[in-house]
């Protein structure tokens, strides 16, 4: 096991500290494959890479980018769908191509057939060279919520009620809006990824703990990380 911890001094200084991962892989490799992730603490560093690219300092032409994870039942153009939340948050402010863009469709008619789809995509694109990851308060990675068992590939997961709440303050209708479904990427992508880069504020000091020195168990899904070869951890003090 080999943990990188970066200690940030704020979540501007973690922004930019993960930023600077993401950027130095695109420059290493134009072509590559981002996983990325959704929450409140990417949104930071989606916010440098935005700012990096307008300034001509990385370009994002040849990068495919593949989501953790979606809502089950809200349409790719609602508000709420994480769709939307990655377009205003960084495919509209880069050069990627719109076509290069993966996410699960939470709108399928079939979510057995989305899952499918979804794990051979991956799969064709040859995995994920880094793949950005926020953590739950319950520490899930992805829609991984705790479990008896760690689920390998893309799956439709029932959303625990802590999540639900959690996540119900992006929702304008809160918690009635709230879907009780969604569609993740399962572990076995995130550990292939060849690089991790886990970003939390303090907020999720305890949970980090749990997660990175307790035992790995599907009880704590982001417990799985620990045996991830290039892990980094970028965690912001304040
Ligand atoms: C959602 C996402 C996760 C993310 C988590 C934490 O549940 N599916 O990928 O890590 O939120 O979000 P936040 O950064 O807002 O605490």
């Amino acid at each position: 096991m080999q943990i990188k911890h970066i200690i940030a001094a704020n979540p501007a200084d973690m922004a930019r500290k993960a930023a600077n991962m993401i950027a130095a892989q695109v420059l290493m490799k134009p072509k590559c494959v981002l996983g990325l992730a959704t929450g409140s603490t990417p949104i930071g560093v989606y916010a440098e890479l935005i700012r990096r690219c307008r300034e001509g300092d990385i370009s994002f032409r040849d990068v495919t980018s593949v989501n953790l994870d979606e809502y089950c039942n809200i349409p790719a153009f609602s508000k709420n769908s994480y769709r939307c939340y990655m377009e205003e948050n960084l495919f509209t402010g880069i050069d990627i191509a719109p076509p290069s863009t993966f996410l699960p469709d939470g709108m399928a008619a079939d979510f057995d057939e989305e899952c499918r789809r979804y794990t051979e995509l991956i799969d064709r694109m040859g995995g994920i060279d880094l793949q950005l990851l926020g953590i739950g308060m319950n520490g899930h990675i992805g829609f991984n919520e705790p479990a008896d068992v760690f689920t390998m590939d893309t799956y439709r997961v029932a959303l625990s009620k802590s999540t639900r709440e959690a996540n119900a303050v992006h929702f304008e209708d809160g918690m009635e809006g709230m879907p009780t479904h969604a569609l993740t990427m399962g572990m076995r992508p995130i550990m292939q990824a060849r690089r991790i880069v886990l970003v939390a504020g303090a907020n999720k000091k305890d949970i980090l703990e749990e997660a990175l020195c307790g035992p790995v168990t599907p009880r704590v899904p982001a417990s799985i990380l620990q045996l991830h070869p290039r892990l980094s951890v970028v965690y912001s003090e304040t």
